[in-house]
């Protein structure tokens, strides 16, 4: 606090108190979002200062801390690729075929990076056909193609206006530029600074949009792309910076599920083959999300991954005890997913009874985490960006599923209804998406001639504007919450929050009241 302001009167502290007076004095009872409001501090920051980074493990900082659930109808490579794209992150659901998974992984560390490594390349034998097939089964989202030998030299370009189904019998090397024409640069020539480089050259070669970078004896070593190096260098000037792994790809985290064979027993060979083709695609963190994590299966799933891949971050759940939590980072998880229940399509509290309000949740385990040396995610329950401040007050991360659910970048197609635009959002414990696979999730199997009791349900959100700008909805509320409180970044946020309850009347004055709506800007519209 300033020097010049006077002492903080104690009456704050006794009507607006810490966390650990707040909580502890509400012993027996179970809150959440809207029970509880902040009070605001003294400030001196600007809501657009706030920093907004939060670190789940050693190799897992985020730009900001917002995370796309694992559900079939939020997360896929289109809308990990837009969270990473914002700062976040998305985990991609595994409610598909493994296969289609790898890809979909593969998709997003593709997206946009800097000197792509191991660019795709095709070899003059081919047909055009193969190519358009390759194309079609891996769903590039480009057509140009590097022609190497295979010793790996450089024999030409592929050019994407001649990959077309009317060229499909013939070979590539009746249409490929030849070695000659194609712009390349030594390896050698690219440090310090690759970008920079590559940005020299685009700038100097005017309608050139490919680079090939190559070794000594001609070998590939690289490929840069126009569009990509222009988007690195204005995401240089933007606020809110894309995350990227160390070699410059999109972040992109992938569920995996705690798999059981036919005798019951966890299925570690089919796990740890998954897991590995996961890492191989660039993964950068895996996510075991299940109904109840405090349970043996997640653990031993939890530290078999951990074994067999000592620095891979781990996120594993879903708990909402302090035991839960200490359980899950014994075991080797990163990060602990809380919440059981809170879920816009759940009804876990309704069909099992069990489960905990979100703050009060957030508060026990986040106790435990502290203790245990691992962070915690506030999954669920997440409507408006007010409970995103609320949620980061007492946890390093949120995510969510209903808020991005009716965004065109989640999975699924656009129904009309009387009028109203509707995308399909169901929880992952839903018959629907447990027969989809979902079912270890919540300890059944999939046998369909079983009856299980389904904990959530198959609904519709209406769409919503991009992601892009549900995020800045999102990231203009939390930076602002921070700005009331006085937070320059999350460590503060934590810190400097104060707790009120508040009662049913006091949750009506909190939202727009005694006036005619005419229209509400929300982050989910
Ligand atoms: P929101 O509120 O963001 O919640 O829509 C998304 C989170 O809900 C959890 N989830 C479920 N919980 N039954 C449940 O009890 C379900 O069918 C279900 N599907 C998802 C999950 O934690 C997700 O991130």
């Amino acid at each position: 606090m300033a020097d010049n302001l006077p002492a903080r009167a104690a009456i704050d502290d006794a009507f607006y108190q810490s966390a650990d007076s707040f909580f502890p004095a509400q012993q027996g009872v179970a809150l959440t979002y809207d029970d509880v409001t902040l009070a605001t501090q003294y400030s001196e920051i600007l809501p657009r200062d706030a920093s907004l980074e939060t670190s789940l493990a050693d190799r897992l900082n985020l730009q900001i801390p917002i995370i796309s659930a694992d559900m079939d109808t939020v997360t896929e490579s289109r809308m990990a690729i837009a969270m990473a794209l914002n700062g976040g992150l998305g985990l991609i659901h595994y409610n598909m075929p493994e296969r289609q998974q790898l890809s979909e992984v593969t998709r997003v560390k593709y997206h946009v990076h800097g000197l792509i490594q191991e660019p795709i390349k095709v070899s003059p034998d081919q047909f055009i056909g193969d190519v358009l097939q390759l194309i079609d089964e891996r769903h590039f989202s480009f057509s140009t193609f590097p022609i190497v030998d295979e010793g790996e030299r450089l024999l030409g370009l592929l050019p994407g206006h001649v990959v077309r189904p009317r060229y499909a019998m013939r070979k590539v090397s009746e249409a490929m530029m030849p070695r000659e024409s194609v712009h390349t640069i030594p390896e050698r020539e690219l440090q310090p600074d690759p970008i920079g480089r590559a940005d020299k050259f685009f700038n100097e070669h005017i309608g050139i949009h490919k680079l090939l970078v190559v070794d000594d004896q001609d070998r590939l070593r690289g490929l840069f792309t126009l569009s990509d190096i222009e988007r690195i260098t204005q995401e240089k000037a933007a606020p809110l910076k894309p995350g990227r792994d160390s070699q410059f790809r999109l972040l992109c985290g992938a569920a995996v599920s705690a798999t059981r064979n036919s005798t019951g027993d966890l299925d570690q060979e089919r796990i740890i083959r998954h897991v590995g083709g996961l890492v191989e695609r660039g993964v950068d963190v895996i996510a075991i999300s299940t109904a109840h994590g405090f349970s043996k299966g997640v653990g031993e799933t939890v530290r078999l991954i951990r074994d067999a891949y000592p620095d891979l971050p781990i996120i594993a759940g879903n708990v909402t005890s302090g035991d839960g939590v200490e359980y899950l980072a014994h075991c080797g998880a990163n990060a602990i997913k809380v919440g059981q229940g809170p879920g816009s399509i759940c009804t876990t509290r309704i069909v099992a009874g069990v489960g905990i309000p979100q703050l009060t949740a957030l508060y026990v385990c986040g106790k435990a985490a502290e203790r245990a040396g691992v962070t915690i995610i506030a999954d669920g329950g997440i409507s408006k960006s007010g409970d995103v401040v609320k949620a980061l007050t007492l946890s390093h991360a949120v995510l969510c599923g209903g808020l991005f659910a009716g965004c065109p970048e989640a999975p699924g197609q656009i129904m009309e209804i009387n009028g109203k635009l509707y995308k399909q959002y169901r929880g992952m414990g839903s018959a629907a998406a447990m027969k989809a696979g979902s079912a270890a999730r919540y300890g059944h199997t999939r046998d369909a001639t079983r009856k299980v009791a389904a904990e959530g349900v198959e609904a519709l959100k209406e769409v919503s504007a991009s992601l892009d700008s549900v995020m800045t909805q999102l990231v203009g509320g939390l930076q602002s919450g921070m700005g009331y409180l006085g937070a320059a970044n999350l460590r503060e946020l934590r810190n400097r929050a104060r707790f009120a309850r508040i009662t049913p009347a006091g949750q009506r004055e909190s939202a727009p009241h005694d006036i005619v709506e005419v229209k509400t800007e929300r982050a989910s519209d």
